[in-house]
């Protein structure tokens, strides 16, 4: 699989507003792991064997896969972040696929969706629509990591980072986490302490994470109570909908572990995966179905690169 991530660089929204926040992503000079992105190269093969069991990784669990250049990805004029690579065939010794269900979910390319959710982070907090600050911050399906890291660098107390795959967390995130929050040399605030990495399926990965309340039962069918529950303020995902299977296991999560009723969810991803079924507009439908949650589309890049990608926010009625 060749990855050609090397130029990231996130435009700056040239639509965005505070009374609008939609915006137009375009940059054809950013080249990612998926070429065109219409669809996944999922290998075939046997039915995928049950998940392995949920696992938090260590920061001293680092693995040296990555070691090398890191290459910046910027953001904007005061903020780029740090990421290495690694290849399917050093860490998992899969070749050509972007995906092997149940076995790599592929968390070791970075997708656009994770730079459009930066993107949006970003105007969204200089538009004071939103405050990261001392945030308690889960990033599910975080391969790189670039999202949390933006959030640890935007002043977020905590920063949970969950990933199928613990090879991943290994090989690339905690480097990143490590190359960009926790270096010497920085000033910030940030501790090994105040990081976080989760290895699992989103249908069992609950157990390590902070949840919303004990009472789970209740935390995952109703709030109509209006009772104060825990979890993360803010929670970040980006392209973790491309399978319809794991959509009602991912957003039960969610509800598990994001804090009520302040939470919030910001999505990103595209619009249909061609090839495997899911998309945005399906996990909406999803949400909508199920009525807690309000959700509102934050932005739609339509640039060439892939199919239409959007960025939704969702927060408890
Ligand atoms: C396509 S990758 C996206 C990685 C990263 N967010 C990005 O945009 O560059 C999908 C991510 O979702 C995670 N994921 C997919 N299905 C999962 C599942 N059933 N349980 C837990 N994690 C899952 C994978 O580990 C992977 O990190």
């Amino acid at each position: 699989m060749e990855d050609t991530e090397a130029k990231n660089t996130i435009a700056s929204s040239s639509s965005s507003s505070s009374s609008s926040p939609l915006f137009s992503f375009s940059n054809p000079n950013a080249s990612f792991g998926f070429g065109f992105g219409f669809g996944f190269g999922v290998s075939s093969g046997p039915p995928p064997s049950p998940p392995p069991p949920p696992v938090e990784v260590f920061l001293s669990e680092e693995s040296a896969v990555a070691a090398g250049e890191l290459e910046p990805v910027v953001v904007d004029d005061s903020v780029s972040i740090y990421k290495g690579r690694a290849s399917t065939s050093d860490v998992f010794g899969v070749k050509n696929s972007d995906l092997v269900p149940g076995k790599y979910e592929g968390g070791l390319k970075l997708w656009e969706g994770s730079l459009d959710l930066v993107k949006t982070l970003n105007s969204d907090i200089k538009e004071d629509r939103l405050l990261v600050e001392g945030k308690h911050v889960l990033e599910l399906g975080c391969g790189h990591g670039l999202p949390g890291i933006f959030a640890g660098l935007k002043g977020a107390g905590l920063v949970h980072f969950q990933d199928f795959n613990a090879e991943v967390l290994r090989c690339l995130t905690i480097p990143n986490v490590k190359a960009n929050l926790l270096k010497e040399s920085s000033q910030e605030r940030f501790t090994s302490g105040s990081v976080g990495f989760f290895a699992g399926d989103w249908s069992e990965i609950d157990s390590l994470l902070l949840r919303g309340d004990a009472d789970l039962d209740k935390s995952i069918n109703s709030h109509e109570n209006n009772e104060v529950y825990n979890g993360y303020d803010i929670i970040l995902m980006a392209e973790t909908v491309y399978a319809v299977s794991s959509l009602p296991n991912l957003y039960k999560l969610i509800k598990k572990c994001l804090h009520y009723p302040g939470g919030i969810v910001y999505m990103a991803g595209k619009k249909h995966y061609f090839g495997v079924g899911g998309g945005t507009r399906q996990f909406v439908r999803l949400v909508t179905e199920d009525g807690a949650m309000q959700s509102d589309l934050l932005a739609e890049v339509a640039d060439g690169s892939s199919n239409v990608r959007e960025v939704w926010k969702f927060s408890f009625k």
